[in-house]
């Protein structure tokens, strides 16, 4: 397959989600809006699509032949494999996240293993638990998640490496903390409160019913820098990854720093709190995370901080729901 094709040749499921759709974007500029397909079992919208136009394909990564038949007829020669029931909605709908997220994962690797294409799949903050050090917290150390969600990461990066050091497949995943955009909404994450926070200060001038408790400090991260992150490890040098998962950390905080950010531009901001179930699973994940691993290997850095981020969420929803 390598042999045939020297441009990359990405096949991306799940691509209509939160990252998916800046993804496949960022892909087409840099490879070519012809070798990138997009996938999902949704149709692409007004509200959600690229800014890039191209390939797109419906693939149900839970059914093996759907992807076998992506990956051949376009002869792909990476997959991003981006499809996933996230936190939240996986502990509400635990059967779905299994299938999706383990056996949806299975295919996928299968698959790459069998045409020779690598594999990317993103990993999570949701992959550590109570016992894992939850300060700075390192690659290496104890993960036993309590959620479906986070169980599933932990079973894809056991795999990745199993089949990196069995078969030969190049597999590389980042664990990814909260990720912050403006364009497509969250899919139903434990960390989505710091996207809606923006949308209800420019809405309403108020947020309420904040489901974390206003000092539950969380690892979050600018859409930009994740976009960047994953690209920067997919096409990292192989001789230089010294392990096929990384922690990807970026900057940190709390409901309260993320209202008092947002103050600083809008004086008359409001917020109320009602933790709900969401609270309980941030209380088992890290409050930040180490990444020196994919500094030292791939030279990651990240850019956005806390204020640059919020005066970018506010200027980019102002135009998407007013203008
Ligand atoms: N967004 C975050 O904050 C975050 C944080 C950590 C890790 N991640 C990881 O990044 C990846 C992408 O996350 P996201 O936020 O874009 O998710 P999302 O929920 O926004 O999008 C997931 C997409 O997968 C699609 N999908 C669901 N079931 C499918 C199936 N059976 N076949 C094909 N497609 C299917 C959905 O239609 C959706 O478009 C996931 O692996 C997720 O675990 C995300």
């Amino acid at each position: 397959m390598h042999s045939l094709c020297k441009s990359p040749r990405v096949l991306v499921t799940g691509s209509l989600g939160q990252i998916g759709t800046e993804l496949v974007s960022t892909l087409r500029m840099k490879y070519g809006a012809e070798n990138v397909l997009a996938s999902d079992i949704k149709f692409p919208t007004e509200k959600a699509k690229f800014d890039v136009e191209g390939p797109f394909k419906y693939v149900n990564t839970n059914n093996i032949e759907q992807i076998k038949e992506a990956v051949v007829n376009f002869r792909a020669n990476k997959v991003i494999h981006l499809s996933s029931i996230l936190s939240a909605t996986g502990e509400q709908n635990p059967d779905l996240a299994m299938e999706v997220n383990s056996h949806g994962a299975e295919n996928c690797f299968k698959v790459c293993n069998y045409y020779g294409a690598s594999l990317l799949i993103p990993s999570s903050i949701a992959a550590f638990g109570p016992e894992t050090p939850r300060h700075n917290t390192p690659d290496l150390c104890i993960q036993r998640p309590l959620t479906m969600y986070g169980i599933s990461k932990v079973y894809i990066e056991l795999l990745g490496n199993w089949y990196n050091q069995k078969k030969g497949l190049d597999f590389r995943s980042l664990r990814l903390p909260g990720i912050i955009s403006w364009k497509a909404l969250p899919g139903g994450g434990t960390t989505d409160y710091a996207i809606d926070i923006y949308y209800q200060a420019l809405k309403k001038g108020h947020y309420t019913n904040c489901f974390l408790k206003k000092d539950t400090r969380m690892p979050m991260m600018y859409m930009d820098d994740c976009i960047r992150g994953i690209i920067e490890l997919l096409e990292a040098k192989n001789e230089n990854l010294k392990q096929r998962t990384y922690n990807l950390g970026a900057i940190d905080f709390t409901p309260e720093e993320i209202y008092e950010s947002i103050k600083k531009v809008m004086p008359k901001f409001k917020i109320d709190y009602k933790p709900d179930f969401r609270q309980s699973i941030a209380d088992t994940w890290p409050t930040s995370i180490d990444s020196s691993c994919a500094k030292k290997d791939w030279g990651w850095e990240h850019d956005y901080d806390l204020d640059k981020m919020t005066d970018v969420m506010l200027m980019n929803l102002k135009k998407k729901l007013f203008v």
